[in-house]
């Protein structure tokens, strides 16, 4: 089910998620609501905060081409990063931050431990873009947005560009 993608300033977005600790039917219907909801919008990842439920899981599109026969998605329970390194700047924005992008820097390579809908552990390293989407989406479940990675002029540029949309709604 196609849920309802929740914006900043909603309060759930700055909430720290709470592990998973049980592998059940109602963890696989949210991966899958999360990945049906994310190749909707269409986003390169999407935290389960995002839809309203402060629990740690993410799904990351790994899909290569736009195409729905191609369409993949991976879900990663309970994501840590273990180990960073480099450095990259790019371009980042949010389904959940309205109307802006800017240059957020990340690492270059991580190596991430994550659970999967059965609950086994693995590792595995990821860099560039797929890293970037990890980190963002990790930050997610710390209740923290690419605009908390950016310096305060620019994040009060932004707050005031939002309070004008809002109010012209
Ligand atoms: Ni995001």
């Amino acid at each position: 089910m196609i849920r309802k993608i929740l914006t900043y300033p909603h309060p759930i977005l700055a909430q720290k998620a709470a592990p998973v600790t049980v592998f059940d039917e109602e963890l696989r219907q949210l991966v899958a609501d999360l990945v049906e909801t994310m190749f909707d919008a269409p986003g390169a990842g999407l935290a389960a905060n995002q839809i309203g439920l402060a629990t740690r899981v993410v799904v990351i599109n790994t899909s290569k081409k736009e195409e729905d026969e191609d369409r993949q998605a991976i879900a990663l329970i309970n994501p840590e990063i273990l180990h960073g390194e480099g450095s990259e700047v790019e371009v980042e924005g949010c389904l959940s931050v309205r109307e802006y992008s800017t240059k957020v820097e990340r690492f270059q390579k991580i190596v991430v431990r994550a659970q999967d809908l059965k609950g086994a552990t693995s590792e595995f390293e990821a860099e560039d873009f797929f890293a970037r989407v990890i980190q963002h989406e990790c930050d997610h479940l710390e209740g923290k947005l690419f605009i908390d990675r950016i310096s305060s002029l620019k994040r009060g540029l932004y707050k005031k560009k939002l309070k004008k949309i809002l109010a012209e709604e």
